[in-house]
């Protein structure tokens, strides 16, 4: 089992930030974005200070090493996710990643006679790009019905699914109830009906191991920022054929063999067609550094600890009077919850004033109020650095159950 206390170690900010309200800062924000190591910051001072160039534009020794690091990138991120080193495009994060799967294919292969399935627990990342294809082709959006818990199954996508829908766009793990969805047989019902599976892997992809090959998605988008690593720098996966298949979004430098007059392109082939314009050299350097520091602290490592603190995490929260958890059973290390009788901003700003940073609102899901019938909600987030004591600090805070604040109405 890994030691968080030894880890926190290796992020200067758990030293280095501002009080909050003049406490130590105890973050469970980590579904939002995620501290950084040395070796991440380090990396990205490297490109600043010794090797900072563009890629691709160059004969000189300095745009070459950047070329080899972007190929390195590529081969780290591919084998972190079990992908070949040409299905990994590089995007700003998850939300771009998702575009481009929306509009690169989506919008030139769908027709009014299709169908999207997605599902109301989905971040707004996962849904307003496919209502976009939706504006631009006629198709339909459907919805997966969730079970009485909350979670996606198989069994209910059975029953929404059909030879009209053409993609399945879910999350492997949703941002507010934290379910870890069964993602394998999902893509295998999808498949069976000959529709894409497109995966959400921004809350998964940091904090267990993700096998695309295993899993059989056909595309996968993630965000740097939400495993240790910068922010602007994402990933999107692609089946290869897929792609290839794919119009790029984005056009400009870098992406094309040559243009002419007339109007005609011929671009490179993926994924430096999917490419266009500078990369994010220096988030490519901080991603590439990101990710060998999570395998060397190993994934089902991670996955085990943030199972530990969330049990702990549960004990403690269950027994609080008042407190209404959304998820008590997911496997993940988010934690939705209100107190009766408070407005989930105030308790979030309550738990501010203990230097304890949770999330309220509806995080992105503004379709899940639907399921849950609660307009917001605050929710805990943790990850590897996450400590029994933090958890503690945010039990503590709440367990006066909601006497704290002049709103309350029990
Ligand atoms: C499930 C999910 N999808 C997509 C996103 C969007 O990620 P980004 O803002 O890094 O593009 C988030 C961010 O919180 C998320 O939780």
């Amino acid at each position: 089992m890994i030691d968080p206390y030894r880890i926190r170690k290796d992020f200067p900010m758990f030293e280095n930030h501002i009080k909050m309200q003049g406490h130590d800062l105890v973050f469970l924000d980590n579904a939002s974005t995620t501290f950084k190591p040395f070796a991440v910051i380090k990396a990205e001072e490297e490109y600043l200070t010794r090797f900072t160039s563009n890629t691709h534009r160059g004969d000189y020794d300095l745009c070459f090493a950047n070329d080899s690091k972007v190929a390195e990138a590529r081969h780290v991120v591919g084998h972190f996710i079990n992908a070949l080193d040409k299905e990994i495009v590089f995007t700003s994060g998850t939300t771009m990643s998702i575009n481009f799967i929306a509009l690169g294919y989506a919008a030139k292969y769908l027709t009014k006679d299709d169908e999207i399935l997605l599902t109301l627990a989905e971040h707004a990342s996962n849904i307003l790009p496919w209502y976009k294809v939706s504006e631009m082709t006629g198709c339909k959006i459907n919805f997966i019905p969730l079970t009485k818990e909350g979670r996606l199954t198989a069994e209910n996508l059975k029953k929404v699914i059909s030879n009209k829908t053409k993609i399945v766009a879910v999350a492997q793990v949703t941002n507010v109830l934290g379910f870890v969805n069964d993602i394998k047989e999902i893509a295998k019902v999808a498949h069976e009906y000959g529709a894409l599976l497109a995966c959400d892997g921004a809350q998964s992809v940091p904090h267990m191991k993700v096998d695309v090959k295993d899993l059989d998605v056909d595309f996968l988008s993630f965000s740097g920022h939400k495993l240790c690593g910068p922010t602007g720098i994402g990933v999107l996966y692609g089946k290869y054929e897929l792609l290839e298949k794919m119009d790029p979004v984005l056009s400009g430098g870098g992406n094309n063999v040559k243009f002419e007059t007339d109007v005609s392109v011929k671009y490179l082939p993926a994924p430096a067609k999917l490419e266009a314009g500078t990369l994010n050299i220096q988030g490519i350097y901080g991603l590439v550094a990101a990710i060998k520091y999570l395998e060397e602290i190993g994934m089902e490592n991670i996955e085990d600890l943030e199972k530990n603190n969330r049990k702990y995490a549960i004990s403690l929260l269950k027994h609080i009077p008042d407190l209404v958890i959304y998820n008590e059973d997911a496997e993940s290390g988010i934690i939705t919850f209100n107190m009766k009788g408070v407005f989930a901003q105030d308790l979030a700003t309550y738990l501010n004033s203990k230097g304890i940073a949770c999330r309220s609102g509806q995080h992105c899901a503004k379709l899940l109020h639907h399921f849950t019938g609660e307009l917001a909600t605050v929710r805990m987030s943790m990850y590897f650095y996450t400590t029994k004591e933090d958890i503690d600090a945010l039990a503590n805070a709440l367990k006066n159950g909601g006497n704290f604040l002049d709103a309350y109405f029990a």
